[in-house]
């Protein structure tokens, strides 16, 4: 697209800025609640409504607690949900069979929900970290996380989860051939239908702290994530890594941590055309919320105003744990 700017004073920009209602006609983009999807974090053990320090006015729910926040987002409009667990320490291990577990709480809520709020979607997490005894998102063996073993388990987890009623299956885990190896098992089960949102573009990111908080993972993971997350230097393998998960079967693709990373957004909008998903992680949030308690910024506005930059970037939604104050705001 070639922009036509004729000379002062023919295009004065000012002209179209100068009422709201011009403003609202020139908007090239726009925030919608149906562009939302809203993580939560669920748990079985102590600490359910108590808030996770660093990430103001986020809380742990329990399984009606889940089912609240469901309705909630459901009343509100937002399309999806997608649930985080905090696990009993003692349920965690170096072989994470609670992660598969068909009665695991998970499936629970996954279940529950369900049948309280069948019209909302429910998106999963697939990835051993909330299992996993030293916090990691594969197997451990001999101080290396292991690709195909970690990925046969992820497998199991997925079928888990779509048995017990889920809609879009996330995985978070990085382990290549994992897209795959879940779609052949999806359709080899009759799951024809559930969906797979990649976090293809997922970088080994420090703004991921809080979530860690959030999950119980910060104390019990050992070293980083740099061997299976991307490294935040590049764009390149990122349009790889989309145009891989892609052939192997994702509906969708996610960047993640979003607002550092708008340049993977636009790009993979731009370059492939499907449905492309921002994540705005809790460091990102925390940022937001914990300077706006402070007074120091205004919160609704630079909430809103990072929101709106996803759309600008090309997104087609936001995983945000802004959801519900968006939508209610969306709503007046
Ligand atoms: C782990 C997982 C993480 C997040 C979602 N799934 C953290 C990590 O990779 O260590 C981060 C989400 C956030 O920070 O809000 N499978």
């Amino acid at each position: 697209m070639t922009p036509i700017t004729p000379s002062f004073p023919a295009a004065r920009f000012r002209r179209m800025r100068s009422t709201a209602a011009l403003r609202d006609l020139a908007q090239e983009n726009r925030l919608s609640v149906k562009d939302l999807i809203w993580p939560i974090f669920i748990t079985d053990v102590a600490g359910a409504d108590v808030e996770i320090p660093s990430m103001p006015g986020v809380v742990r729910r329990s399984l009606h607690g889940a089912v609240d926040a469901a309705r909630e987002a459901a009343d509100l409009g937002i399309p999806a949900i997608c649930l985080f667990p905090y696990t009993d320490p003692v349920l965690k291990t170096e072989s994470c069979e609670e992660a598969w577990n068909p009665d695991n709480f998970y499936n629970q809520v996954i279940r529950a929900i369900k049948a309280a709020v069948p019209e909302i979607a429910i998106m999963t997490d697939v990835a051993l970290d909330p299992y996993n005894a030293n916090g990691h998102d594969g197997f451990v063996r001999d101080g290396v996380i292991v690709n195909d073993e970690t990925v046969e388990a992820l497998v199991k987890m997925t079928l888990a989860q779509a048995e017990s009623g889920a809609d879009i299956i996330g995985p978070s885990d990085m382990m290549d051939g994992r897209i795959g190896a879940m779609r052949a098992a999806l359709e080899g089960a009759g799951h024809r239908d559930v969906t797979i949102l990649s976090y293809a573009a997922k970088y080994a990111s420090a703004y991921y702290g809080p979530f860690r908080d959030a999950v119980g993972a910060s104390g019990a993971l050992k070293g980083d994530k740099k061997t299976y997350q991307m490294n935040p230097a590049n764009s390149d393998e990122a349009m790889r890594l989309v145009a891989r998960d892609l052939m192997e079967g994702a509906d969708m693709v996610m960047v993640k941590p979003g607002m550092p990373y708008l340049d993977i957004c636009y790009r993979v909008k731009t370059e492939f055309g499907v449905p492309t998903f921002a994540y705005q992680v809790s460091g990102e949030y925390a940022m937001i919320a914990g300077a706006a308690r402070n007074g120091w910024i205004n919160g609704e506005a630079v909430m809103l105003e990072s929101l709106m930059a996803f759309r600008r970037a090309g997104c087609d939604g936001v995983l945000t744990y802004f959801a519900p104050e968006v939508a209610r705001i969306l709503k007046t």
